[in-house]
């Protein structure tokens, strides 16, 4: 099939790889020149395991091209997807504009039938909207058909997630149009759902606001288990072995972050707001996950006492592993609060470190070892694998005192005092050399 897909972030770049890979003819587009050069060199816009390989793989093969022509992609695909950013507004509330200026672009090019199939994390009823302005674009009466097929995939794994998705969520209210759509998937396998336009829509925001709510729920009780002695830890395997529950997404950390969960749950609270209906749930979520990484600041303070002019090492700066995202990293507020009480960060990620560079001033080094070395207090905020795996004793000896502050729950409670540190975390006890 001829396929188009414009917006090569995260989703585009996954889409564009994952539908070549499958056999189809695909051209993506990205008003970034610079980066669709880049793209044409085999130089990738993000860190993202397996992706590298897969374009190199399809480019070869002609079956993936890039460009920066919008138009020209538009018009070589039967099935176009769209793909480009949704991001916040000041008030939370989705931008759709790029969305929409893609559908004008889509008007004005399209001369025989098209299923125009928006991917992107947008408010329900999107779908209605990019029809209504195709309809007022197009320059002649041209048929075409408006799809919801909203995207799953969690960066880190988007290669894999695309490839082997739990399910297919097809919003569509045109058979012909669901048809198309069916045998675009029919070589991955997993469950479709075909429903109306608005509930695939919902579908995403419900997912999003679902998990996030799972996790504010484990760092809530993360508080009890600090205040009774339970162990978080504990607590979410016994939960997560009932079949309803399931353990995935109750780990208690420095709470959630990157591109989707904090915007995602903020403009639902809004969407619903406007639909007259206060989503308190929601918003409970958001002030949980809000208040994970200022009791986080807090407990550094309490276990280092003034921080000025401590010197603190920090492994981890991304959002969470497997990604050099830094959108929305709880990395960011916690080394924030220190430094403006007088605190030297000397911080060490294995990915993010270029893209943390340009939103905090702080010493970067060159291994974890290098970050812990002379620190008053080693913190962990993201887990991870290398971490998992370090000299312990190497550590304990390179600090100038044995603190650590894990926001990840990283480590075991029993490792921790085999090696003596005073070691903290999250919803778990305290370890005293
Ligand atoms: C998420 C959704 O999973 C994906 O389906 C959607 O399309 C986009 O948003 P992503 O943002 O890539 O994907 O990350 P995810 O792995 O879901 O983690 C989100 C955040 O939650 C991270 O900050 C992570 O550290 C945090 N998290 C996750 C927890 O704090 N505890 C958990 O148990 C799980």
């Amino acid at each position: 099939m001829k396929i188009c897909v414009i917006g090569t972030g995260y989703v585009g770049l996954a889409t564009a790889a994952v539908f070549a890979e499958l056999g189809n003819d695909v051209v993506a587009a990205d008003m970034d020149k610079g980066k669709i050069d880049n793209l044409n060199k085999g130089i990738m816009p993000i860190f993202e395991p397996g992706l590298k390989e897969i374009v190199e793989r399809n480019a070869k093969h002609n079956r993936l091209h890039f460009t920066h022509d919008n138009k020209a992609a538009i018009k070589h695909g039967d099935v176009i997807f769209i793909c480009v950013g949704t991001p916040p507004k000041d008030n939370w509330e989705t931008e759709l504009l790029y969305v929409e200026n893609v559908a004008k672009e889509i008007a004005s090019v399209i001369d025989s039938y098209k299923v125009i199939v928006h991917k992107s994390t947008v408010p329900v009823e999107t779908g209605d909207k990019i029809r209504s302005v195709i309809k007022q674009h197009l320059k002649h009466e041209i048929e075409f058909d408006v799809v919801s097929n909203p995207e799953f995939l969690r960066e880190g794994t988007a290669i894999k997630d695309t490839l082997e998705p739990d399910r297919i969520v097809i919003g569509s209210e045109s058979d012909r149009a669901s048809e198309v759509m069916k045998k675009l998937y029919s070589h991955i396998k997993a469950p479709i759902i075909i429903t109306d336009i608005r509930s695939a829509e919902l579908i995403k925001h419900a997912s999003n606001s679902f998990l996030a709510t799972k996790i504010s729920f484990i760092n809530a009780l993360g508080q009890i288990c600090e205040r009774t002695g339970a162990d978080v830890e504990k607590v979410a395997e016994g939960m997560g072995l009932d079949k309803r529950i399931g353990r995935a997404f109750l780990n208690a950390g420095i709470g959630y972050g990157g591109s989707c969960f904090p915007k995602d749950i903020q403009a639902f609270i809004n969407i619903s707001k406007n639909l007259g209906y206060d989503f308190s749930i929601l918003k409970a979520t958001h002030d949980i996950n809000e208040s994970q990484s200022k009791q986080y600041i807090d407990k550094v303070k309490k276990y280092l006492g003034d921080v000025h002019g401590k010197t603190i090492g920090v492994l981890g700066l991304s959002f969470k592993p497997n990604t050099d995202d830094m959108r929305f990293a709880p990395s960011i507020p916690i080394i924030e609060a220190l430094q403006r009480e007088g605190a030297i960060i000397r911080a060490y990620d294995p990915e993010a470190m270029g893209k943390a560079g340009q939103l905090l001033k702080i010493q970067f080094c060159k291994s974890p070892y290098d970050a812990a070395a002379d620190a008053d207090a080693l913190l962990t905020l993201t887990e991870w694998n290398e971490f998992k795996r370090l000299d312990l004793r190497k550590i304990k000896s390179l600090l100038k005192n044995p603190l650590i502050i894990d926001g990840r729950n990283i480590y075991s409670l029993e490792e921790m005092k085999k090696h003596g540190f005073h070691y903290i975390s999250i919803g778990r006890k305290e370890i005293t050399p």
